[in-house]
This record gives C-alpha cells, sequence and structure tokens, in this order.
C-alpha cells in the first residue's frame, strides 16, 4: 500500500546516485517486489498480469503488421494476404494479433466477473473499478475499429451497421444522426476514407488503453488488492510480497493462457472470425448474416432486442455504462459473494444470462430469439438496479473469517501452524 513505507536500498554507487534524483527504481521495488499481496488470493487473481501481457503482445504485434500494411480501400484486403504469405514471419504474427484480439476479451471478462464476484468494486476501490469499465470501453472501440482494417466483406458491413448505429439520433433532432454518420465516415457512405481514419485510430486508441491500465494500477496500489474473502489486510501475517509470491503465480497463470493462446493460434487460427471475412470488401453485396466477434455478441442481441432503434442503442451503451453505478448500486455489508448465500444465486444466473445474450446475438433476429433476448436483457438490466439494491439489504450473509490469515489457516488464525511458516517464512 502506498502508506507502506519503503524499504528499498539501492546496492551499486550508480543506483543510490540515481535513486537520489529519479527513484525509478525504488518505485519498481515498492510496488512491484515489496508490495504486501493479500496471502489468500487465488488464480483468479492472476488476470490482472495476463491482461498486461495480453496489451503488451497486441502493441508488439499491431506495431510490426503496420509496417506492411496498406491502409487503403484497394489494398488492405491484398495487403494481409501479403503478410501472411510474404513476410517474414507474417503467418505467426497476424494470427498473433487476430487471436490475441479475441484472448484479450476473454480474459478482461474473467478479470470483470471475478470483480462483480469478489464485490472488487466496493469501497475503496470504485475508482479502480471505474477505471476498469473506461478500459473495457476502449478496448471495445480499439476492436471495433481494427476489424475493419482486413476490409473484407464482415469488416465493411460491421463498419456499415455499427456507424448507422448514429443515425438512430435523427428521431431526436432530425438530420443530427446522418451529419454525424456522414462526418465518421467521411462520405456518403462506408469507403477507403472512412478505413484510413480507422486505422489512424486503431494505432492511437491502444496508446490511450496503456495510459488507463497505468492509472488502474496507481489506484489499485493506493487502496490495495482485494481477496477472496473481501476482507483487509489488518495485520503482517495477512500479507506476503508480491515478489516471490504473487508474481510465481502470476507467471504459472500466465503460462496456462499462453497454451490456450497458442492451441488457437497454431491449430485454430481463423476460428474465432468469420469465413466472409475472407472475401473482399464488396459495397453492392450484403452478407446474408451481419455477425460481430463473439466478444461482442451479448451487446449486439440486446441492441436487437428492443423493437426502437434509438432505444436498442441507448439499451446497448447502458448494458456496459450501468457497470460504472454498480460500486453505489450494490448495498451489501460484506464485499465476498462467497458469503452471500442468496446474492450468489442471481450472479450465477447472470452469468448464464451473458453467455445466453452471446449465443442469441449470433443468431438470425426472428422468433422465438428475439423473445428470449428480451427476457434475458430484461434480466441483465434487474441484476443491477432491482437485484443489487433489495438483496443487499435483505441478505444475512455467512459469518466472515476473522482475518485473511484465518480464511487461509482456519480457525485460530494458524497460531503454530507450519503452512503459514511455509507461506512467508520472512514474516515469522
Ligand atoms: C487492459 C486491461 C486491464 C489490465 C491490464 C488490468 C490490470 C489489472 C491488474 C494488474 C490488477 C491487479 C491484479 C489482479 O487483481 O488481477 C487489476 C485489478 C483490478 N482490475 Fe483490472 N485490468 C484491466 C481491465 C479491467 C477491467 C475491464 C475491469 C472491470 C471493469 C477491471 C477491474 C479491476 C478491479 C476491480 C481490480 C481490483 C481487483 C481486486 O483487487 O480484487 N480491470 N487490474
Amino acid at each position: 500500500m502506498s502508506s507502506h513505507e519503503s524499504n528499498y536500498q539501492p546496492t551499486t554507487r550508480f543506483g543510490k546516485w540515481l535513486d537520489e534524483r529519479l527513484p525509478v527504481n525504488r518505485l519498481v521495488y515498492d510496488q512491484l517486489v515489496a508490495f504486501p499481496t493479500p496471502r489468500n488470493l487465488n488464480y483468479l487473481w492472476t488476470f490482472g498480469g495476463i491482461l498486461a501481457l495480453c496489451l503488451v503482445v497486441q502493441l508488439i504485434t499491431g506495431i510490426v503488421l503496420a509496417m506492411h500494411y496498406q491502409p487503403s480501400g484497394e489494398e488492405a484486403f491484398n495487403s494481409l494476404d501479403h503478410i501472411r504469405r510474404n513476410v517474414n514471419y507474417g503467418w505467426l504474427i497476424q494470427p498473433m494479433h487476430a487471436v490475441g484480439a479475441s484472448m484479450f476479451f476473454l480474459a478482461a471478462y474473467i478479470h470483470l466477473f471475478r470483480g462483480l464476484y469478489y464485490g472488487s468494486y466496493k469501497a475503496p476501490r470504485e475508482i479502480l473499478w471505474i477505471l476498469g469499465v473506461f478500459i473495457i470501453l476502449a478496448m471495445m472501440a480499439t476492436a471495433f475499429m481494427g476489424y475493419s482494417l482486413p476490409w473484407g466483406q464482415m469488416s465493411f458491413w460491421a463498419v456499415t451497421v455499427i456507424t448507422n448505429l448514429f443515425s438512430s439520433l435523427d428521431s431526436i433532432i432530425p438530420g443530427m444522426g446522418t451529419a454525424i454518420v456522414e462526418w465518421l465516415w467521411g462520405g456518403y457512405s462506408v469507403s477507403g476514407t472512412t478505413l484510413n481514419r480507422f486505422f489512424s485510430l486503431h494505432y492511437l486508441l491502444p496508446f490511450v488503453i496503456a495510459g488507463l491500465v497505468i492509472l488502474h494500477i496507481w489506484a489499485l496500489h493506493v487502496v490495495g488488492q482485494n481477496n477472496p474473502a473481501g476482507l483487509d489486510i489488518k495485520s503482517d501475517s495477512d500479507w506476503v510480497p508480491m515478489y516471490p509470491y504473487a508474481v510465481s503465480k502470476d507467471v504459472v497463470g500466465m503460462f496456462a493462457f499462453l497454451l490456450i493462446f497458442a492451441w488457437f493460434m497454431f491449430f485454430l487460427p481463423d476460428y474465432l472470425g468469420h469465413a466472409d471475412n475472407f472475401v473482399e470488401a464488396d459495397p453492392l453485396v450484403t452478407p446474408p448474416h451481419i455477425v460481430p466477434e463473439w466478444y461482442f455478441l451479448p451487446f449486439y442481441a440486446i441492441l436487437r432486442a428492443i423493437p426502437s432503434k434509438l432505444g436498442g442503442v441507448i439499451a446497448m451503451f447502458s448494458s456496459i455504462l450501468v457497470l460504472v453505478f454498480i460500486p453505489w448500486l450494490d448495498t451489501a455489508r460484506v464485499r465476498s459473494a462467497k458469503y452471500r448465500p442468496i446474492f450468489k444465486w442471481f450472479f450465477w444466473l447472470f452469468v448464464i444470462t451473458c453467455i445466453a445474450l452471446g449465443y442469441l446475438g449470433a443468431l438470425p433476429a426472428e422468433e422465438p430469439y428475439v423473445t428470449y433476448a428480451r427476457l434475458f436483457t430484461a434480466y441483465y438490466f434487474a441484476f443491477f438496479l432491482i437485484i443489487m439494491p433489495i438483496v443487499g439489504i435483505i441478505e444475512t450473509p455467512k459469518k466472515l473469517p476473522g482475518s485473511i490469515t484465518e480464511d487461509v489457516l482456519g480457525p485460530g488464525g494458524g497460531k503454530g501452524a507450519s503452512a503459514g511458516a511455509a507461506a512467508a517464512p520472512e514474516k515469522r
């Protein structure tokens, strides 16, 4: 925690000289080596590190791809083929970036649901959580623009459908929506001009994400990590230093994640994409089913569940923005759902709802799917706006462990237990 005094000792004369002028080594030592981490963290706490890894992979592979990619309507489609066939290691780097986008979202959703389950959004972590919501919004904008770049049929039509959503604003001020859409397109239809600006923004936004991540981790290091018991650190036996304990666990988590990543990359590099994107963009041929990538499907289902176009757009954006308010919508006295016998069930129903919405988002917008999507959309919002405030008040939480140490070592706090000594020998 930030209030924890620094016991960094420079080991070389240069280290001491630098520390008195720009204490970067001290910062790294305090925040990434000696930082106190609750001793009861499980593997779900490795996803923050996994996400940081995903961001670095996307940045490096993206910068290399941009060296060979041509952001023009005439050349974009073929330049991707050129990258995969002719550029050195292009066969590796292009799928790494494309599969990497899916893996990034997979990790972000697990990280987000971890936060939801263990109440990591509750005081004092509200800003940390809200920064996370901004990160996911920026990730969505980046992924949407990135998907346009291969300039295949699905790229072109996804851009057409999603940018056109802004035309629904015409029902508020006639002409306003159309004006915004034409401004976004840079013309009267999606064209190479649109592609070019999307490329520029797709290159820019990851750096905005990186900036948000720095703020996110800064906020985390001010308030400290939550943990599966949802308890605060009270005594020295409740925590272990980040290095080597949390770092080694993070590395195990990263390698396990990279195995799944590699499986897709090497064996199913195009599985998560759409076959129509191997056909070059054609403004005169609309594909029969325009579907977004899997990570947008639940939101796409919400968009289509509402009969009015403007209503659908509002519902879709609200489904993410509502997350900003949950630190105040959740009235529970305890953080972790582990100790919330009623909320737990609603939480798992919410997870099923998101998966069901994702499934329905890929199906045609016809009966009975639309009715199902409406029911699940209703539950999606009810979970945040009705269930969270009410269940928090009526539910009696289960008895919490007395401390984080007790959560790991059982009642008595591990007095005389050897497991504790093994976990943090320097604290005994
Ligand atoms: C590029 C994306 C992101 C990166 C690199 C990132 C990074 C991290 C890291 C390193 C941690 C500490 C380790 C851990 O608890 O796993 C963390 C914690 C946290 N993140 Fe993120 N994060 C990202 C996105 C998000 C999103 C989308 C949300 C939610 C909307 C979020 C919410 C949180 C919360 C609430 C915590 C504190 C968790 C706790 O201590 O229990 N993060 N993040």
